[in-house]
Protein backbone atom coordinates (compact mmCIF):
# COMPACT_ATOMS: atom_id res chain seq x y z
CA UNK A 1 0.00 0.00 0.00
CA UNK A 2 1.45 3.24 -0.43
CA UNK A 3 2.26 5.86 1.39
CA UNK A 4 -0.46 8.44 0.24
CA UNK A 5 -2.79 5.33 1.24
CA UNK A 6 -1.66 5.11 4.21
CA UNK A 7 -1.86 8.81 4.78
CA UNK A 8 -5.37 9.18 3.94
CA UNK A 9 -6.99 6.09 5.24
CA UNK A 10 -9.95 4.03 4.05
CA UNK A 11 -12.29 6.19 2.89
CA UNK A 12 -16.22 5.03 1.04
CA UNK A 13 -17.21 6.05 -2.20
CA UNK A 14 -19.66 8.82 -1.97
CA UNK A 15 -23.49 7.40 -2.36
CA UNK A 16 -25.70 7.21 -4.85
CA UNK A 17 -28.87 9.46 -4.53
CA UNK A 18 -32.25 8.28 -6.41
CA UNK A 19 -35.78 9.44 -6.26
CA UNK A 20 -39.08 7.18 -7.15
CA UNK A 21 -42.46 7.20 -7.33
CA UNK A 22 -45.84 4.79 -7.02
CA UNK A 23 -46.89 6.52 -11.12
CA UNK A 24 -49.88 5.19 -10.52
CA UNK A 25 -49.65 1.76 -10.44
CA UNK A 26 -51.93 -0.69 -9.08
CA UNK A 27 -51.11 -1.82 -5.40
CA UNK A 28 -48.87 -5.21 -6.52
CA UNK A 29 -47.45 -4.14 -9.57
CA UNK A 30 -46.37 -0.96 -7.79
CA UNK A 31 -44.39 -2.14 -4.47
CA UNK A 32 -42.59 -4.92 -7.08
CA UNK A 33 -41.78 -2.34 -9.69
CA UNK A 34 -40.11 0.10 -6.01
CA UNK A 35 -38.58 -3.14 -5.28
CA UNK A 36 -36.86 -4.27 -8.39
CA UNK A 37 -36.37 -0.33 -9.28
CA UNK A 38 -34.00 0.39 -6.01
CA UNK A 39 -32.47 -2.90 -6.46
CA UNK A 40 -31.06 -2.39 -9.75
CA UNK A 41 -29.87 1.06 -8.61
CA UNK A 42 -27.95 -0.90 -5.44
CA UNK A 43 -26.63 -3.11 -7.98
CA UNK A 44 -24.18 -0.32 -9.61
CA UNK A 45 -22.00 -0.62 -6.92
CA UNK A 46 -22.82 2.54 -4.70
CA UNK A 47 -24.75 2.75 -0.97
CA UNK A 48 -28.04 4.34 -2.16
CA UNK A 49 -30.60 7.26 -0.94
CA UNK A 50 -33.46 6.53 -2.19
CA UNK A 51 -36.63 8.97 -1.61
CA UNK A 52 -39.77 7.32 -2.79
CA UNK A 53 -42.87 8.95 -3.05
CA UNK A 54 -45.66 6.74 -1.83
CA UNK A 55 -47.70 5.74 0.81
CA UNK A 56 -46.41 4.15 4.22
CA UNK A 57 -47.97 0.69 3.95
CA UNK A 58 -46.24 0.25 0.16
CA UNK A 59 -42.51 1.41 2.05
CA UNK A 60 -43.05 -1.48 4.76
CA UNK A 61 -44.07 -4.38 1.51
CA UNK A 62 -40.89 -2.81 -0.06
CA UNK A 63 -39.08 -3.39 3.09
CA UNK A 64 -39.98 -6.76 3.48
CA UNK A 65 -38.36 -7.47 -0.12
CA UNK A 66 -35.31 -6.40 0.81
CA UNK A 67 -35.34 -8.18 3.66
CA UNK A 68 -36.08 -11.38 2.13
CA UNK A 69 -33.63 -10.72 -0.39
CA UNK A 70 -30.94 -9.50 2.11
CA UNK A 71 -30.08 -5.96 1.07
CA UNK A 72 -29.12 -4.10 4.55
CA UNK A 73 -31.69 -1.26 4.81
CA UNK A 74 -32.64 1.47 6.81
CA UNK A 75 -36.01 3.40 6.35
CA UNK A 76 -36.06 6.83 7.73
CA UNK A 77 -39.60 7.92 9.34
CA UNK A 78 -42.00 10.54 7.32
CA UNK A 79 -41.03 12.72 10.04
CA UNK A 80 -37.47 12.31 9.80
CA UNK A 81 -37.84 12.84 6.15
CA UNK A 82 -38.87 16.11 6.43
CA UNK A 83 -37.14 17.57 9.35
CA UNK A 84 -33.99 16.81 9.47
CA UNK A 85 -33.01 13.64 6.73
CA UNK A 86 -29.09 14.95 6.77
CA UNK A 87 -28.36 14.12 9.89
CA UNK A 88 -30.02 10.33 9.53
CA UNK A 89 -29.19 9.80 6.36
CA UNK A 90 -25.50 9.84 7.21
CA UNK A 91 -25.93 7.95 10.11
CA UNK A 92 -27.31 5.47 8.37
CA UNK A 93 -24.75 5.13 5.65
CA UNK A 94 -22.18 5.03 8.60
CA UNK A 95 -23.35 1.93 10.12
CA UNK A 96 -23.68 0.44 6.88
CA UNK A 97 -27.06 0.68 5.07
CA UNK A 98 -26.35 -0.81 2.05
CA UNK A 99 -29.73 1.17 0.79
CA UNK A 100 -31.50 4.15 3.04
CA UNK A 101 -35.04 4.53 1.68
CA UNK A 102 -36.75 7.94 2.78
CA UNK A 103 -40.49 7.81 2.08
CA UNK A 104 -42.07 10.62 1.14
CA UNK A 105 -46.60 10.80 1.42
CA UNK A 106 -46.20 14.64 0.33
CA UNK A 107 -46.30 15.91 -3.39
CA UNK A 108 -43.05 17.51 -5.95
CA UNK A 109 -42.98 20.66 -3.30
CA UNK A 110 -42.09 18.54 -0.56
CA UNK A 111 -39.76 16.45 -2.60
CA UNK A 112 -37.96 19.61 -4.02
CA UNK A 113 -37.29 20.69 -0.05
CA UNK A 114 -36.05 17.32 0.62
CA UNK A 115 -33.83 16.94 -2.58
CA UNK A 116 -32.29 20.32 -1.54
CA UNK A 117 -31.79 19.73 2.00
CA UNK A 118 -29.76 16.57 0.86
CA UNK A 119 -27.70 17.80 -1.70
CA UNK A 120 -26.59 20.80 0.58
CA UNK A 121 -25.65 18.90 3.37
CA UNK A 122 -24.28 15.79 1.92
CA UNK A 123 -22.35 17.57 -1.21
CA UNK A 124 -24.19 15.30 -3.58
CA UNK A 125 -25.36 15.70 -7.07
CA UNK A 126 -28.90 16.04 -8.54
CA UNK A 127 -30.38 13.10 -8.10
CA UNK A 128 -31.51 10.13 -10.36
CA UNK A 129 -34.86 10.14 -11.75
CA UNK A 130 -35.61 6.32 -11.29
CA UNK A 131 -39.10 6.63 -13.23
CA UNK A 132 -37.39 7.72 -15.85
CA UNK A 133 -35.13 5.07 -16.42
CA UNK A 134 -37.37 2.12 -15.41
CA UNK A 135 -39.90 2.95 -18.34
CA UNK A 136 -38.37 0.37 -20.50
CA UNK A 137 -38.49 -2.84 -18.53
CA UNK A 138 -41.20 -4.91 -16.71
CA UNK A 139 -42.82 -1.57 -16.41
CA UNK A 140 -42.76 0.04 -19.87
CA UNK A 141 -46.63 -0.29 -21.21
CA UNK A 142 -47.46 -3.93 -21.85
CA UNK A 143 -46.37 -4.96 -25.20
CA UNK A 144 -48.36 -6.17 -28.16
CA UNK A 145 -46.42 -9.43 -27.95
CA UNK A 146 -44.72 -10.64 -24.32
CA UNK A 147 -40.83 -12.08 -24.12
CA UNK A 148 -41.40 -15.71 -24.67
CA UNK A 149 -38.78 -17.42 -21.83
CA UNK A 150 -37.36 -20.74 -22.10
CA UNK A 151 -36.12 -22.29 -18.79
CA UNK A 152 -34.20 -25.42 -17.22
CA UNK A 153 -34.60 -25.91 -13.84
CA UNK A 154 -37.15 -25.81 -11.31
CA UNK A 155 -35.22 -26.26 -8.02
CA UNK A 156 -34.56 -23.84 -5.43
CA UNK A 157 -33.66 -21.38 -7.64
CA UNK A 158 -36.26 -21.90 -11.02
CA UNK A 159 -39.18 -22.24 -8.63
CA UNK A 160 -38.59 -19.12 -7.50
CA UNK A 161 -38.17 -17.27 -10.85
CA UNK A 162 -40.91 -19.21 -12.23
CA UNK A 163 -43.41 -17.66 -9.58
CA UNK A 164 -41.81 -13.98 -10.17
CA UNK A 165 -42.06 -14.67 -14.02
CA UNK A 166 -45.93 -15.87 -13.74
CA UNK A 167 -46.91 -12.54 -11.82
CA UNK A 168 -45.80 -10.52 -14.99
CA UNK A 169 -47.81 -12.42 -17.24
CA UNK A 170 -48.55 -9.89 -19.93
CA UNK A 171 -45.15 -8.77 -20.55
CA UNK A 172 -43.20 -11.98 -20.55
CA UNK A 173 -44.80 -15.56 -21.11
CA UNK A 174 -43.08 -19.02 -20.13
CA UNK A 175 -42.82 -21.17 -23.37
CA UNK A 176 -41.65 -24.58 -21.62
CA UNK A 177 -39.27 -25.43 -18.44
CA UNK A 178 -37.08 -27.89 -18.36
CA UNK A 179 -36.70 -30.58 -15.93
CA UNK A 180 -36.56 -34.27 -14.77
CA UNK A 181 -39.59 -34.81 -12.33
CA UNK A 182 -42.26 -33.42 -14.75
CA UNK A 183 -45.23 -34.40 -12.45
CA UNK A 184 -44.13 -32.93 -9.38
CA UNK A 185 -43.58 -29.47 -10.95
CA UNK A 186 -46.69 -29.62 -13.16
CA UNK A 187 -48.90 -30.17 -9.80
CA UNK A 188 -47.00 -27.09 -8.22
CA UNK A 189 -47.40 -25.14 -11.44
CA UNK A 190 -50.27 -25.89 -13.44
CA UNK A 191 -50.21 -24.22 -16.98
CA UNK A 192 -46.58 -24.10 -17.98
CA UNK A 193 -45.39 -26.46 -20.39
CA UNK A 194 -42.84 -29.05 -18.37
CA UNK A 195 -40.94 -30.68 -20.78
CA UNK A 196 -37.61 -33.53 -20.77
CA UNK A 197 -35.56 -32.78 -24.17
CA UNK A 198 -33.45 -29.88 -25.13
CA UNK A 199 -35.10 -30.02 -28.53
CA UNK A 200 -39.13 -29.76 -26.84
CA UNK A 201 -37.25 -26.88 -25.03
CA UNK A 202 -36.08 -24.58 -28.18
CA UNK A 203 -39.13 -26.06 -30.39
CA UNK A 204 -40.47 -23.04 -28.64
CA UNK A 205 -38.22 -20.33 -29.94
CA UNK A 206 -37.32 -18.55 -27.07
CA UNK A 207 -36.43 -15.03 -26.77
CA UNK A 208 -34.67 -15.64 -23.61
CA UNK A 209 -33.34 -18.67 -22.51
CA UNK A 210 -32.72 -18.82 -18.64
CA UNK A 211 -30.14 -22.01 -16.83
CA UNK A 212 -31.13 -22.89 -13.63
CA UNK A 213 -30.17 -26.43 -14.17
CA UNK A 214 -27.43 -27.41 -11.45
CA UNK A 215 -24.84 -29.20 -13.11
CA UNK A 216 -22.81 -29.13 -16.57
CA UNK A 217 -25.21 -31.88 -18.28
CA UNK A 218 -27.55 -30.31 -19.77
CA UNK A 219 -26.97 -26.90 -18.59
CA UNK A 220 -23.67 -26.40 -21.29
CA UNK A 221 -25.00 -27.94 -24.36
CA UNK A 222 -28.49 -26.06 -23.39
CA UNK A 223 -26.50 -22.51 -23.51
CA UNK A 224 -24.43 -23.64 -26.70
CA UNK A 225 -27.65 -23.91 -28.09
CA UNK A 226 -29.54 -20.82 -27.18
CA UNK A 227 -26.54 -18.58 -27.89
CA UNK A 228 -25.36 -19.75 -31.44
CA UNK A 229 -29.32 -19.02 -32.16
CA UNK A 230 -28.20 -15.38 -31.06
CA UNK A 231 -30.87 -15.65 -27.91
CA UNK A 232 -29.66 -14.47 -24.98
CA UNK A 233 -28.73 -16.75 -21.62
CA UNK A 234 -28.81 -15.90 -18.54
CA UNK A 235 -27.61 -18.39 -15.70
CA UNK A 236 -26.64 -18.82 -12.32
CA UNK A 237 -24.20 -22.03 -12.99
CA UNK A 238 -21.21 -20.89 -11.98
CA UNK A 239 -19.13 -24.52 -12.31
CA UNK A 240 -20.36 -24.43 -16.12
CA UNK A 241 -19.44 -20.52 -16.53
CA UNK A 242 -16.09 -20.36 -15.06
CA UNK A 243 -14.95 -23.74 -17.14
CA UNK A 244 -15.98 -22.60 -19.98
CA UNK A 245 -16.42 -19.31 -20.50
CA UNK A 246 -14.28 -18.35 -22.96
CA UNK A 247 -16.31 -21.19 -25.48
CA UNK A 248 -19.29 -19.41 -24.37
CA UNK A 249 -18.57 -15.68 -24.36
CA UNK A 250 -17.21 -16.46 -28.11
CA UNK A 251 -20.22 -18.28 -29.01
CA UNK A 252 -22.08 -15.19 -27.49
CA UNK A 253 -20.22 -11.95 -29.48
CA UNK A 254 -22.90 -9.34 -28.94
CA UNK A 255 -25.27 -11.27 -27.32
CA UNK A 256 -26.12 -11.41 -23.81
CA UNK A 257 -24.69 -13.77 -21.33
CA UNK A 258 -25.88 -12.28 -17.80
CA UNK A 259 -24.78 -14.50 -15.20
CA UNK A 260 -24.91 -11.79 -11.86
CA UNK A 261 -26.88 -14.85 -9.91
CA UNK A 262 -23.42 -16.90 -10.48
CA UNK A 263 -21.94 -14.94 -7.92
CA UNK A 264 -23.07 -13.76 -4.13
CA UNK A 265 -27.10 -14.60 -5.20
CA UNK A 266 -28.44 -11.35 -4.58
CA UNK A 267 -25.00 -9.28 -3.24
CA UNK A 268 -23.99 -7.22 -6.49
CA UNK A 269 -20.98 -8.51 -6.19
CA UNK A 270 -20.00 -8.77 -10.08
CA UNK A 271 -21.84 -5.55 -10.93
CA UNK A 272 -19.80 -3.59 -8.21
CA UNK A 273 -16.81 -4.94 -9.50
CA UNK A 274 -17.23 -4.02 -13.20
CA UNK A 275 -18.34 -0.59 -12.18
CA UNK A 276 -15.51 -0.26 -10.33
CA UNK A 277 -12.83 -1.97 -12.65
CA UNK A 278 -12.05 1.54 -14.37
CA UNK A 279 -11.72 3.68 -11.13
CA UNK A 280 -8.49 1.97 -10.38
CA UNK A 281 -9.93 -1.54 -8.25
CA UNK A 282 -6.52 -2.96 -7.20
CA UNK A 283 -8.24 -5.95 -4.41
CA UNK A 284 -11.34 -7.29 -4.19
CA UNK A 285 -12.23 -9.57 -0.81
CA UNK A 286 -15.04 -10.82 0.41
CA UNK A 287 -17.42 -13.65 1.43
CA UNK A 288 -18.95 -15.52 -1.21
CA UNK A 289 -20.39 -19.03 -0.58
CA UNK A 290 -23.17 -18.55 1.24
CA UNK A 291 -23.68 -21.96 2.15
CA UNK A 292 -20.11 -22.59 4.08
CA UNK A 293 -20.31 -19.48 5.90
CA UNK A 294 -24.04 -20.72 7.27
CA UNK A 295 -22.35 -23.82 8.22
CA UNK A 296 -19.51 -21.48 10.43
CA UNK A 297 -22.35 -19.75 11.72
CA UNK A 298 -24.08 -22.88 13.10
CA UNK A 299 -20.46 -24.33 14.52
CA UNK A 300 -20.16 -21.12 16.21
CA UNK A 301 -23.36 -21.53 17.90
CA UNK A 302 -22.29 -24.80 19.11
CA UNK A 303 -23.61 -27.41 16.52
CA UNK A 304 -21.59 -30.28 15.01
CA UNK A 305 -20.51 -30.16 11.73
CA UNK A 306 -22.97 -32.92 10.72
CA UNK A 307 -26.09 -31.30 12.21
CA UNK A 308 -24.94 -28.20 10.69
CA UNK A 309 -25.00 -29.07 7.86
CA UNK A 310 -28.30 -30.79 8.03
CA UNK A 311 -29.73 -27.50 8.96
CA UNK A 312 -28.12 -26.03 5.72
CA UNK A 313 -29.94 -29.00 3.56
CA UNK A 314 -33.13 -28.16 5.29
CA UNK A 315 -32.66 -24.31 4.40
CA UNK A 316 -32.02 -25.16 0.87
CA UNK A 317 -28.36 -23.73 0.80
CA UNK A 318 -26.31 -27.56 0.86
CA UNK A 319 -27.18 -30.19 -1.56
CA UNK A 320 -26.86 -33.92 -0.66
CA UNK A 321 -23.28 -33.56 -1.81
CA UNK A 322 -21.68 -30.58 -0.15
CA UNK A 323 -18.27 -31.17 -1.31
CA UNK A 324 -18.36 -28.17 -3.97
CA UNK A 325 -18.87 -25.68 -0.76
CA UNK A 326 -16.60 -27.24 1.58
CA UNK A 327 -13.66 -28.27 -0.66
CA UNK A 328 -13.44 -24.91 -2.07
CA UNK A 329 -14.43 -25.51 -5.39
CA UNK A 330 -17.35 -23.19 -5.10
CA UNK A 331 -15.53 -20.18 -3.97
CA UNK A 332 -12.50 -20.70 -6.33
CA UNK A 333 -14.88 -20.85 -9.58
CA UNK A 334 -16.38 -17.28 -8.03
CA UNK A 335 -12.89 -15.98 -7.46
CA UNK A 336 -12.29 -16.35 -11.28
CA UNK A 337 -15.76 -15.20 -12.31
CA UNK A 338 -14.60 -12.19 -10.63
CA UNK A 339 -11.31 -11.66 -11.35
CA UNK A 340 -12.47 -11.67 -15.37
CA UNK A 341 -15.02 -8.85 -14.73
CA UNK A 342 -12.20 -6.46 -12.52
CA UNK A 343 -9.33 -7.46 -14.30
CA UNK A 344 -10.63 -9.29 -17.54
CA UNK A 345 -8.50 -12.27 -17.20
CA UNK A 346 -8.47 -15.43 -15.07
CA UNK A 347 -5.81 -15.97 -12.28
CA UNK A 348 -2.95 -17.24 -13.99
CA UNK A 349 -2.71 -20.08 -11.65
CA UNK A 350 -5.53 -22.20 -10.01
CA UNK A 351 -6.90 -20.52 -7.13
CA UNK A 352 -5.63 -21.57 -4.07
CA UNK A 353 -7.87 -23.09 -2.15
CA UNK A 354 -8.53 -24.70 1.34
CA UNK A 355 -11.19 -26.90 2.93
CA UNK A 356 -13.20 -26.26 5.46
CA UNK A 357 -12.32 -30.04 7.07
CA UNK A 358 -8.87 -28.52 7.46
CA UNK A 359 -9.62 -25.44 8.68
CA UNK A 360 -11.23 -26.22 11.65
CA UNK A 361 -8.99 -28.27 13.20
CA UNK A 362 -6.40 -24.90 12.76
CA UNK A 363 -9.18 -22.69 14.26
CA UNK A 364 -11.02 -24.20 16.75
CA UNK A 365 -10.94 -20.77 18.60
CA UNK A 366 -11.81 -18.70 16.34
CA UNK A 367 -14.95 -20.60 14.70
CA UNK A 368 -15.99 -20.98 18.73
CA UNK A 369 -16.23 -17.03 19.21
CA UNK A 370 -17.36 -17.37 15.59
CA UNK A 371 -14.79 -15.13 13.80
CA UNK A 372 -13.46 -17.50 11.02
CA UNK A 373 -14.82 -16.81 7.87
CA UNK A 374 -14.21 -18.11 4.19
CA UNK A 375 -12.14 -15.07 2.28
CA UNK A 376 -12.10 -15.06 -1.29
CA UNK A 377 -9.39 -12.46 -2.72
CA UNK A 378 -8.44 -11.96 -5.73
CA UNK A 379 -5.59 -9.09 -6.50
CA UNK A 380 -2.75 -8.29 -8.98
CA UNK A 381 0.43 -8.98 -7.86
CA UNK A 382 3.42 -6.56 -8.40
CA UNK A 383 4.08 -7.37 -11.88
CA UNK A 384 0.53 -7.62 -12.88
CA UNK A 385 -0.13 -11.41 -12.19
CA UNK A 386 -3.56 -11.77 -11.09
CA UNK A 387 -3.94 -14.04 -8.06
CA UNK A 388 -6.61 -15.65 -6.37
CA UNK A 389 -7.14 -17.61 -3.76
CA UNK A 390 -10.12 -18.79 -1.29
CA UNK A 391 -8.69 -19.73 2.14
CA UNK A 392 -10.43 -19.57 6.03
CA UNK A 393 -9.25 -16.84 8.04
CA UNK A 394 -9.78 -15.81 11.93
CA UNK A 395 -11.22 -12.24 10.92
CA UNK A 396 -9.73 -9.08 13.31
CA UNK A 397 -12.65 -7.58 15.36
CA UNK A 398 -13.19 -4.56 13.27
CA UNK A 399 -12.94 -6.34 9.73
CA UNK A 400 -16.05 -5.32 7.76
CA UNK A 401 -16.93 -9.02 6.43
CA UNK A 402 -17.57 -9.70 10.20
CA UNK A 403 -20.80 -8.50 9.62
CA UNK A 404 -21.79 -11.58 7.18
CA UNK A 405 -23.25 -14.36 9.34
CA UNK A 406 -25.85 -17.14 8.07
CA UNK A 407 -26.09 -17.32 4.58
CA UNK A 408 -25.39 -13.90 3.90
CA UNK A 409 -22.51 -12.44 1.58
CA UNK A 410 -20.48 -9.64 1.52
CA UNK A 411 -17.52 -7.67 -0.18
CA UNK A 412 -14.91 -4.68 0.00
CA UNK A 413 -13.28 -3.91 -2.47
CA UNK A 414 -10.18 -1.43 -2.48
CA UNK A 415 -9.20 1.22 -4.45
CA UNK A 416 -5.64 2.74 -5.46
CA UNK A 417 -6.22 5.90 -4.32
CA UNK A 418 -7.83 4.74 -0.81
CA UNK A 419 -11.35 4.54 -0.78
CA UNK A 420 -13.20 1.59 -0.39
CA UNK A 421 -16.60 -0.01 -0.67
CA UNK A 422 -18.01 -2.67 1.12
CA UNK A 423 -21.42 -4.32 -0.09
CA UNK A 424 -23.59 -7.26 1.06
CA UNK A 425 -26.36 -9.36 0.76
CA UNK A 426 -28.10 -12.95 0.52
CA UNK A 427 -25.56 -15.50 -0.94
CA UNK A 428 -27.80 -18.34 -1.53
CA UNK A 429 -31.11 -19.11 -1.30
CA UNK A 430 -34.29 -18.86 -4.13
CA UNK A 431 -35.59 -15.83 -3.76
CA UNK A 432 -32.54 -13.39 -3.45
CA UNK A 433 -31.10 -15.32 -6.10
CA UNK A 434 -34.09 -15.00 -8.11
CA UNK A 435 -33.75 -11.08 -7.53
CA UNK A 436 -30.41 -10.98 -9.64
CA UNK A 437 -31.86 -13.39 -12.18
CA UNK A 438 -34.87 -10.87 -12.55
CA UNK A 439 -32.03 -8.20 -12.52
CA UNK A 440 -29.93 -9.51 -15.45
CA UNK A 441 -33.49 -9.96 -17.55
CA UNK A 442 -34.73 -6.23 -16.59
CA UNK A 443 -31.52 -5.49 -18.17
CA UNK A 444 -31.84 -7.34 -21.19
CA UNK A 445 -35.37 -5.60 -21.82
CA UNK A 446 -34.14 -2.36 -21.13
CA UNK A 447 -30.94 -3.38 -23.85
CA UNK A 448 -34.24 -4.02 -26.13
CA UNK A 449 -35.80 -1.02 -25.76
CA UNK A 450 -32.85 1.22 -26.02
CA UNK A 451 -31.61 -0.66 -29.02
CA UNK A 452 -35.00 -0.49 -30.70
CA UNK A 453 -35.08 3.38 -30.01
CA UNK A 454 -31.54 3.69 -32.04
CA UNK A 455 -32.78 1.29 -34.85
CA UNK A 456 -36.08 3.59 -35.16
CA UNK A 457 -33.90 6.66 -35.15
CA UNK A 458 -31.28 5.02 -37.62
CA UNK A 459 -34.86 4.71 -40.07
CA UNK A 460 -36.41 7.77 -39.62
CA UNK A 461 -32.87 9.71 -40.34
N1 LIG B 1 -29.52 -22.51 -4.46
C1 LIG B 1 -28.85 -21.38 -4.31
O1 LIG B 1 -28.92 -20.75 -3.27
C2 LIG B 1 -28.01 -20.85 -5.45
C3 LIG B 1 -27.40 -19.59 -5.32
C4 LIG B 1 -26.65 -19.08 -6.39
C5 LIG B 1 -26.50 -19.85 -7.54
N2 LIG B 1 -27.09 -21.08 -7.61
C6 LIG B 1 -26.92 -21.85 -8.86
O2 LIG B 1 -28.20 -21.91 -9.48
C7 LIG B 1 -28.34 -23.14 -10.18
C8 LIG B 1 -29.61 -23.84 -9.68
O3 LIG B 1 -29.47 -24.09 -8.30
P1 LIG B 1 -30.65 -24.76 -7.45
O4 LIG B 1 -30.24 -24.62 -6.04
O5 LIG B 1 -31.96 -24.22 -7.89
O6 LIG B 1 -30.52 -26.28 -7.89
P2 LIG B 1 -31.61 -27.44 -7.68
O7 LIG B 1 -32.57 -27.08 -6.61
O8 LIG B 1 -30.83 -28.70 -7.55
O9 LIG B 1 -32.40 -27.44 -9.07
C9 LIG B 1 -31.82 -27.90 -10.25
C10 LIG B 1 -32.89 -28.05 -11.30
O10 LIG B 1 -32.28 -28.57 -12.47
C11 LIG B 1 -33.06 -29.65 -12.97
N3 LIG B 1 -32.16 -30.63 -13.61
C12 LIG B 1 -31.00 -31.13 -13.14
N4 LIG B 1 -30.49 -32.03 -14.02
C13 LIG B 1 -31.36 -32.10 -15.04
C14 LIG B 1 -31.41 -32.86 -16.23
N5 LIG B 1 -30.44 -33.74 -16.54
N6 LIG B 1 -32.44 -32.67 -17.07
C15 LIG B 1 -33.42 -31.80 -16.76
N7 LIG B 1 -33.43 -31.05 -15.65
C16 LIG B 1 -32.42 -31.19 -14.79
C17 LIG B 1 -33.71 -30.27 -11.74
O11 LIG B 1 -34.90 -30.94 -12.15
P3 LIG B 1 -35.84 -31.74 -11.07
O12 LIG B 1 -36.33 -30.67 -10.13
O13 LIG B 1 -36.93 -32.26 -11.89
O14 LIG B 1 -34.95 -32.72 -10.41
C18 LIG B 1 -33.99 -29.04 -10.89
O15 LIG B 1 -35.24 -28.49 -11.19
C19 LIG B 1 -27.06 -23.93 -9.90
O16 LIG B 1 -26.16 -23.75 -10.97
C20 LIG B 1 -26.50 -23.28 -8.64
O17 LIG B 1 -25.09 -23.40 -8.57
C21 LIG B 1 -27.84 -21.58 -6.60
Amino acid sequence: MDADVKRKGPMSLKPQFVTVSERGLKARARSRRLERAVYRAYREGRQTIALIRTDMREIETIITGFTEIGIPTTTLTPAAVVSRPARHVREALSNGAGVVVLPLAGGPYWQEQVVGALRYSLALPAPRDLDREEAGGLDAPVPAVPLKLAMLGCGVVGSAVLEALLAEAGHVTVSAVMARDLERHRARFPGVQFVHELDELFATSPDVFIDLGSREAPSLEAMRRALRAGVPVITANKQVLAAHYDELKGLAGETPLAHSAAVGGSTPVLECVRHLAGEGLVEIRGVVNGTVNFVLSRLAAGASLEDALAAARKAGLAEADPSDDLDGHDAAAKASLIARAAFGRTPQEPVLRERLAEALDRHQAAVAEGRLRQITQVAPDADGVVRARAEFVALEADDPLLRCRDAQNGLVLRLRDGRSHAVFGLGAGGRPTAAAVLADLEDILHARVRSAVSDRAVANG
